[in-house]
């Protein structure tokens, strides 16, 4: 018997003294819990919760939705992505026992109360997003997550620069921005936090931009097929839902929330030659000159850190650059624009003038106990400014008087993570956040956008009415209002390549227009043909920046042969034929946040094809350029044409849309298609765009099924002189349905540098003769190429490779007023 009673006795004590005891153990995920207040206002919706949160849910305008989460009263609304208000909107907002109903024209929010959850519907009942039930809301700790249910066939795209495919389903992603030197193609965490996704299934796409600058979380389905997930180490849970039928028009409400770019100066969308780094000023001067020489057109140069005495910051190094102010001047009179690197860390050094000036100015980040935080950079032991506070931007924008003073143009904000070597920036530095004082586990993801935001606002006061150029490494979501940003110490590798093309693609569909790889590779060397490929992509992305390590072989456009010198002049130089497109992108991206590098995920979001690894690095160049990016090595590939006709840009050949197809790649000619009905804006050849272009603007129309309009701008493209409506702007349209190219007519005051317009008919019959504005014109013949003849280097030795063909050409007047051609 004793054996039996013995484990008897046993279940009855362990069910005394321990199932109790189990049975009151406190979860340790703390859930939101069941909504025990309700208090509707206007466009608002407070409650609290038997948990003790605090919620808020803000109708932004009809198709945004804020909800503000905390497990205490939510704290003071602040933000430093944030700069769109919630607009005046027609909201009904209603509720009973179960839930409370927010419709307005866009979308419906049914906010569950038992337990609190939010769904997000369209008009007519569809889910687009809800909170998966039984984990919505909660809490580990400090640390907050909101659960999403995973829908049927959901992918995601988007969350900045972020390493993997197109389709970020079945990963998970971190934000702490990190100095990923030479990174890997699958490394996470990079250099930026955006934290602003789209989710696409079932005909619908929504985005959700997650402002928490704690080190976030977004689980897309990682280790779980359940839900998908944001959540941060700290801070509240405050996001922002936005939902429209159309992606494009996402990205709009995104811009609207953290802001837009500015028009850029135009040199900044020239080829600029870089590496780490070009000294002494001789270097730097010959350089320049061979880019004239050889006929490479180029905008600028940028200097590294070589050029600071022993890296210290706002100083020169007299010896390579004894006077930078003339060196900058013949620079730029040899139509350059010279471009310093900027990096936060402040040499601890007595006597060393900046140093001196931040310790009484008392703007450098401290410890708890008031002791300034050093971390070594390259000068050495450093301090850093807090840029989260008033009085650091400050003290940063009067040091930036330095470089404005001698004639630099550009400010390129590197090491802003915070990098400092061993990578382990202490939890306990403070930052002052603006009035709201935090750790660095709060501060650092802001502090690379406050810098930029610094050395922008340090620019604006010292540079008079000239428009500054920035670029920054690191970031947090609303940049775009200061800076462009780069994707850091890439290597020379096909793959990183292929990577920075998707990298930029997924930075333009989060908000970030303005954007740039280190074309060539930073770390290592890369092959001739990965060169040469490399710098015709180049030529199809924004900032357009050539730049090398400092142990890597040269990486101007002549080091790796004649061949490839040809290569790359032709690619630099039909970017700079197409300067009149891609500064008219660029204002169309200061309307709609809409990014120059288009995924097509953006305008064929639904055509499954985009997101198939063998395609998902294509992407648009505008609405109208279908680039195929191919690793270098290839002789043919296969590529996706989305629906509608494509050209062939050198041939003119016409390829039906909705089709894969192999095609033959030669790897001096990068495969461009263009986009049925397209209209193309384009000028002579220039050196620089200090040069004045010839006075006929070349307008390029394809023959198409399908309505189609680009909205032309030109202004000084140095200036602030366009908000006084110094600019020239009108609408371009082609209905081939009543067979009519118009010209509206021109806003704005600006005299266009262009006297006539030539208009190019591609693919279209031929005609002896067209109407403008009904009355008869003769059209010439006309031949259209794009890039220069290479025969010589031609792989298939062919003696006439077709790099152009015959069309019809008519030449107006560049009449402001409204004209019509009709055929
Ligand atoms: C960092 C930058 C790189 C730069 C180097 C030296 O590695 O990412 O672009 O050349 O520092 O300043």
């Amino acid at each position: 018997m004793k054996h039996i009673i013995r484990p008897i006795a046993a279940v009855l004590l362990f069910s005394v003294f321990i199932l109790p005891a189990t049975a009151q153990q406190e979860n340790p995920v703390k859930n939101i819990g069941k909504v025990t207040t309700v208090n509707i206002s206007d466009q608002k919706v407070n409650l609290t919760t038997d948990q003790n949160a605090f919620i808020e849910v803000t109708v932004y305008s009809p198709s945004v939705i804020r909800v503000r989460m905390d497990k205490k009263k939510l704290g003071d609304d602040f933000s430093y992505a944030v700069v769109g208000k919630p607009k005046q909107t027609k909201a009904n907002i209603v509720q009973n026992n179960n839930e409370v109903v927010i419709t307005t024209d866009s979308l419906v929010t049914r906010i569950n109360k038992n337990p609190f959850a939010v769904a997000f519907l369209t008009k007519n009942g569809r889910v687009i997003n809800k909170d998966e039930e039984g984990l919505t809301t909660s809490w580990i700790g400090e640390e907050v997550t909101t659960y999403k249910t995973m829908q049927e066939g959901e992918r995601f795209i988007g969350l900045g620069e972020k390493t993997g495919g197109l389709d970020r389903r079945g990963s998970g992603y971190t934000n702490w921005n990190t100095d990923a030197y030479g990174y890997t193609t699958g490394q996470d965490p990079l250099y930026a936090t955006i934290p602003f996704y789209i989710g696409i299934h079932s005909g619908l796409n929504y985005g959700i931009f997650f402002d928490n600058t704690y080190q976030s979380d977004f689980n897309f389905g990682a280790s779980n097929n359940r839900f998908s997930s944001f959540g941060a180490q700290g801070g509240e849970m405050d996001y922002y839902f936005i939902y429209h039928t159309k992606l494009p028009d996402i990205i709009t409400s995104y811009s609207d929330i953290t802001g837009r770019m500015d028009l850029p100066p135009l040199w900044s969308l020239g080829y600029q030659q870089n590496r780490y780094s070009y000294y002494p000023e001789t270097e730097v001067f010959r350089i320049a000159q061979t880019l004239r020489e050889k006929k490479i057109p180029a905008d600028g140069i940028t200097l590294d850190i070589h050029y600071m005495d022993a890296y210290k910051l706002f100083t020169w190094n007299t010896d390579r650059f004894p006077n930078p102010m003339q060196m900058n001047k013949k620079l730029k009179d040899m139509g350059f624009k010279t471009t310093v690197i900027v990096d936060p860390g402040i040499k601890v050094e007595p006597g060393y003038g900046a140093y001196e000036r931040g310790k009484k100015a008392d703007i450098f980040l401290k410890y708890p106990d008031g002791e300034y935080y050093q971390g070594q950079v390259w000068p050495g032991w450093t301090h850093f400014p807090d840029f989260t506070s008033e009085a650091g931007r400050e003290w940063w924008k009067d040091e930036i008087k330095f470089f404005a003073n001698t004639g630099v143009d550009g400010f390129w904000n590197d090491m802003n993570e915070i990098a400092t070597w061993g990578q382990k920036m202490p939890n306990n530095v403070l930052f002052q956040y603006d009035g709201h004082l935090t750790t660095h586990k709060e501060g650092r993801n802001v502090y690379g956008l406050e810098m930029a935001r610094a050395s922008y606002e340090g620019a604006r006061k010292h540079m008079e009415n000239k428009r500054p150029f920035l670029l920054t490494r690191a970031a947090y979501s609303g940049i775009q209002r200061y800076s462009a940003i780069w994707t850091g110490d890439n290597r020379s590798e096909d793959s990183h390549m292929l990577l920075g093309i998707r990298l930029l693609n997924s930075l333009g569909v989060s908000g970030i227009p303005f954007s740039a790889m280190d074309i060539g590779g930073f770390t290592g060397n890369p092959s001739i043909p990965l060169y040469a490929r490399w710098i015709q992509l180049g030529a199809f992305t924004p900032y357009f920046r050539n730049h090398t390590g400092v142990n890597t072989k040269s990486s101007e456009p002549w080091a790796y042969g004649e061949e490839v010198t040809e290569i790359a002049r032709n690619y630099i130089s039909l970017r700079y034929k197409l300067m009149p497109y891609i500064y008219s992108n660029f204002y169309e991206a200061t309307q709609t946040g809409h990014p120059l590098m288009r995924t097509l995920a953006i305008d064929y979001t639904h055509d499954p094809h985009v997101y198939n690894g063998e395609f998902d690095s294509q992407y648009q160049f505008g609405e109208t350029f279908l680039i195929m990016p191919f690793e270098s090595g290839k002789n043919y590939g296969k590529v996706y044409f989305p629906r509608g006709k494509w050209y062939d840009l050198y041939t003119g050949e016409v390829k039906p849309g909705n089709q894969e197809e192999i095609i033959g790649v030669a790897y001096n000619k990068l495969p461009i298609y263009v986009k049925e009905s397209s209209i193309i804006p384009m000028q002579s050849l220039i050196q620089s765009t200090s040069e004045k272009p010839a006075d006929t603007l070349t307008v390029h129309v394809y023959k198409g099924d399908v309505n189609n309009s680009f909205v032309y701008y030109e202004d000084d493209g140095e200036t602030y002189d366009y908000t006084n409506g110094e600019y020239f702007k009108r609408t371009i349209s082609y209905d081939p349905l009543r067979k009519t190219i118009t010209f509206d007519k021109v806003e704005g005051n600006y005299n266009s540098n262009f006297k006539n317009i030539k208009v190019m008919l591609h693919g279209f019959d031929e005609m002896s003769r067209v109407k403008l504005n009904n009355r008869n014109q003769s059209l010439d013949k006309d031949f259209a190429s794009f890039i220069e003849p290479i025969t010589r280097f031609d792989p298939q030795g062919s003696a006439n490779p077709k790099i152009g063909y015959n069309v019809q050409s008519i030449v107006v007047k560049n009449d402001k007023d409204r004209f019509t051609i009709s055929y």
